[in-house]
């Protein structure tokens, strides 16, 4: 297995040099999408204004659409950057991923009524019945915002394929189902999940400066000086104000695959996607695709009759079926015999392994998931770089399943910031976030009815 092992080291080994080049191409791209409209990497400009100042309070209903799941909260803020959440989630078949559009929203709608009459009461932390409460929805799919309730869908990502949404508003759509249900809410920000997590991760820590999602999908958000934003100077917004961009960074070497070290495994990824040749950054980062781009290469391995010879491979060789999840456990295996890993493969499988091949499959995940881990650095370096902020350091507010669950990625990430920016990368810290797709939501809501009490609103 060893002259294997060198062989996959090879291909998913990234260097400081080439990091360094990624950092440097990404950061034009970044440039670029400030610049004009319709890019590669769109750096969508969300209309939430500058930071919150932590003195934000009120009750909030937060809806948000995630890859996975879906999540209704109530959030109390209580200034000084505290506040109170009750939330309930729902899960989503994959059917509902690929069904009508609308039919998608009217769920939403569904679900944000159960959660409602069954929060409704004179309770602490409940609705008041007949209360008119402002909802942030999360829906974290691109979107371009012509205002902050406004929101083109420009492509599903993270496998969605529901029909009749992509190019509409879906904030109107969501607004439609809303009023098929009579809710009592009234929609007054569509956020993205990084968005909502800079806000968040701020209101609790003002250092924060960047927010990260590293889930399901991957993404990143920052707050941009409105005068170096120069596709929207027609717009007459004052040139001192600032806002926060949607990078949209998933989609960083879409297409043109110019820049990034893709294997064969992430074009079989790729090719066999709902979504050939988009969101090429996400693909080789993101929870989504990394038990995939294993799983390929062991699939590799039983075609040129290396590996479970003799066995029924069957199981293993359906698409999708090899979790992420089982990365981490795998790379996170505490025993000399490898029994988590026995586990999985026999469990999951039906399959016998050798310690030697258990010791394999332990250093092959590690790479998939280091690689992921220091090319999440060469996005994180490509705004620290366009923001100058390397000197005087910021904190990175990070959120997802990847980023909370799997042991060294932290680790790996601060690694490839130093191996790209030499010392001086240790000025750049992540943290785990603060929850941004319900406070951070809540958040954006009560800074956007203030800015609509002052009359600023859309977007002046
Ligand atoms: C989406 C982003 C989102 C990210 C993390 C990506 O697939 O395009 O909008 O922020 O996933 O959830």
């Amino acid at each position: 297995m060893a002259d294997h092992l060198r062989k996959y080291e090879s291909l998913f080994t990234l260097t400081p040099q080439r990091m360094r080049m990624i950092v440097e191409a990404f950061t034009e791209c970044l440039e670029l999408g400030l610049s004009k409209p319709n890019q590669i990497v769109p750096m969508i400009p969300t209309w939430v204004f500058g930071w919150p100042t932590g003195k934000e309070t009120g009750d909030y209903l937060a809806l948000d659409l995630g890859g996975t799941n879906l999540r209704v909260c109530l959030v109390t803020l209580q200034g000084e950057g505290k506040f109170e959440i009750t939330q309930t989630k729902y899960r989503l078949s994959e059917e509902q991923k690929q069904d009508d559009g609308q039919k998608l929203f009217d769920f939403c709608a569904e679900c944000l009524r159960t959660f409602i009459e069954s929060n409704t009461g004179d309770g602490p932390g409940q609705l008041r019945p007949g209360q008119l409460l402002p909802l942030g929805f999360t829906f974290s799919y691109p979107c371009t915002q012509e205002r902050i309730d406004h929101g083109e869908l420009i492509r599903w990502t993270k496998g969605f394929g529901a029909p009749n949404t992509e190019g509409r508003d879906v904030a109107g759509m969501f607004k439609k189902s809303l009023e098929k249900y009579q809710l009592p809410v009234e929609l007054t920000a569509l956020i993205n999940d990084t968005t909502g997590t800079l806000i968040a991760s701020h209101y609790v820590n003002p250092r924060t400066k960047i927010a990260v999602i590293f889930g399901t999908g991957c993404n990143a958000a920052y707050m941009e000086r409105v005068k170096d934003i120069p596709k929207i100077t027609h717009l007459g917004i004052a040139s001192d104000a600032e806002m926060a961009i949607n990078c949209e960074w998933g989609a960083f070497d879409s297409f043109e695959h110019e820049h990034l070290p893709r294997t064969k495994y992430d074009a079989v990824v790729d090719d066999t996607s709902n979504k050939p040749g988009e969101q090429a950054f996400e693909k080789l980062i993101s929870g989504r695709y990394l038990g995939e781009i294993f799983r390929l290469v062991i699939c590799e391995l039983i075609d040129e009759g290396v590996l479970f010879l003799g066995q029924n491979t069957y199981k293993i060789e359906k698409p999708y079926c090899f979790d992420t999840a089982f990365l981490s456990l795998m790379e996170s295996d505490p025993t000399d015999e490898l029994l988590m890993i026995i586990g999985i493969f026999t469990h999951f499988f039906a399959l016998e392994t050798t310690l030697a091949e258990r010791q394999f499959f332990r250093a092959l995940a590690k790479l998939v998931g280091r690689r992921a881990a220091r090319l999440s650095s060469c996005g994180i370096a490509a705004i620290v770089n366009k923001m100058g902020l390397l000197e005087e350091g910021c904190s990175v507010g990070a959120d997802g399943s990847l980023y909370n669950k799997y042991p060294s990625f932290a680790e790996r990430v601060h690694e490839g910031l130093v191996d790209i920016f030499g010392d001086r990368g240790r000025n750049v810290i992540t943290h785990h976030a603060e929850d941004g797709s319900g406070v951070g939501s809540a958040i954006i809501a009560a800074m956007t009815k203030a800015r609509r009490e002052a009359g600023l609103y859309p977007n002046v």
